[in-house]
């Protein structure tokens, strides 16, 4: 397991142990991520300290394995072009050399963890253009408070719908443009091997250990840490933004359908990793909000380039082919996160 100390992966090893299985831990501690030295163990899983750009020590570590969860990764927009040589490092070197390094050893069985950003804009209809797919939303247009997606072909708005696996990819910033070469590194890895990887497309994690407020973390974390200070979660643009929040329990358990899938197939398939029930940005402000007895939220009309207007998942492919479904509702999930610890 990569990434196994980390927010996410600290999950998903609770549950792999909790499943019976032995897991051992990869990982590196990155600064984006950890401001702390990292445990020794996470659920009794040993944790090597360990970059996965790192060929030898990487083969060190896989005599005995069955399979690799890979879910380290610099996650986020980051703070600006600086970082990208640190995001296509991380996330597309060290898939390439862990790849090569399984391949290798023997080991054919991989869960990746991939990203709703690799779709970039969700679903949309047009009324009189069917499904169409909205190119990036302009500077002007967003200084002007014009936040919907509009018709390529007649400019009017648009109506978001569930965005499903065959949507095409369409990455709008570095880090989903290292999503997708991760996803595209895998499935040729699968083709040239004979291996299976099941890729799964998070969608927004929210959960109890989300680190604290950094520019790599999810908004979730962005409100809860506000809330934590005192302050009001400021909520960008009108609010209207929709997402799919699903629980980070709920992702371990789909990292645990998905690793039983790699045991009896082999090939490439990506699923999405949602709720199925959407939320605006400022309902989950204002409930999280309520929750914590703190601020309410304030909207604040700022704009980030790179971030997309609706993205609201179909989460029937894991639900029919994994068995995969999310059980924490929002409202519960959102009573325990408003006093959940965070990472330090
Ligand atoms: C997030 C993650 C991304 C992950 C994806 C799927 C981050 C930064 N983004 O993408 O890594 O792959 O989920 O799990 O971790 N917003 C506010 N106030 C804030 C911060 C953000 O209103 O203080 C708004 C943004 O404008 C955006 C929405 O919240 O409309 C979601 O933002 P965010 O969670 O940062 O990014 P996602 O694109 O959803």
């Amino acid at each position: 397991m990569t990434g196994g100390a980390g927010f996410i992966g600290t999950h998903v090893v609770t549950a792999l142990h909790d499943a019976g299985h032995r897991v051992t831990i990869v990982d590196c501690g990155h600064p984006g991520a950890h401001r702390r030295p990292l445990p020794d163990t996470v659920a009794g899983a040993p944790v090597v300290r360990l970059d996965v750009r790192d060929g030898p020590g990487v083969a060190g570590v896989l005599a005995g394995v069955d399979a690799v969860v890979h879910q380290a990764a610099m996650v986020g927009l980051g703070v600006d072009l600086d970082d990208l040589p640190e995001y296509v490092g991380c996330n597309d070197l060290g898939t390439a050399v862990l790849l090569a390094a399984m391949a290798r050893a023997g080991v054919h069985r991989l869960v990746l963890a991939s990203s709703m950003v690799v779709y970039g804009e969700g679903a949309y209809v047009c009324a009189g253009h069917g499904p169409v797919r909205p190119g990036p939303r302009t500077v002007a247009d967003l200084a002007a408070g014009r936040f919907e997606a509009t018709c390529p072909s007649c400019g009017v708005a648009v109506t978001p719908g569930l965005v499903d696996e065959d949507a095409p990819l369409d990455p709008r910033s570095g880090y989903a443009a290292t999503k997708v070469a991760q996803e595209h590194l895998t499935a040729a890895w699968a083709r040239q091997t004979g291996g299976a990887v099941v890729a799964l497309r998070y969608h927004n994690v929210y959960g109890p250990g989300m680190p604290r407020d950094t520019p790599y973390s999810g908004v979730a974390a962005m409100f809860r840490s506000a809330l934590e200070a005192g302050q009001a979660p400021r909520v960008f643009e009108d609010g209207g933004q929709r997402r799919d929040f699903v629980h980070v329990r709920d992702v371990a358990a789909a990292n645990l359908a998905a690793l039983d899938a790699t045991g009896t197939g082999t090939g490439w398939r990506a699923y999405n990793v949602a709720s199925g029930r959407p939320a605006t940005i400022g309902q989950l402000a204002t409930e999280l909000a309520r929750a914590a007895g703190g601020p309410s939220p304030v909207v604040t009309g700022e704009f980030r380039l790179a971030d997309v207007r609706h993205v609201v998942a179909s989460p029937t492919r894991a639900e029919t082919e994994l068995g995969f479904r999310a059980v924490v509702g929002l409202a519960d999930g959102i009573a325990e996160f408003a006093h959940a610890p965070l990472r330090g």
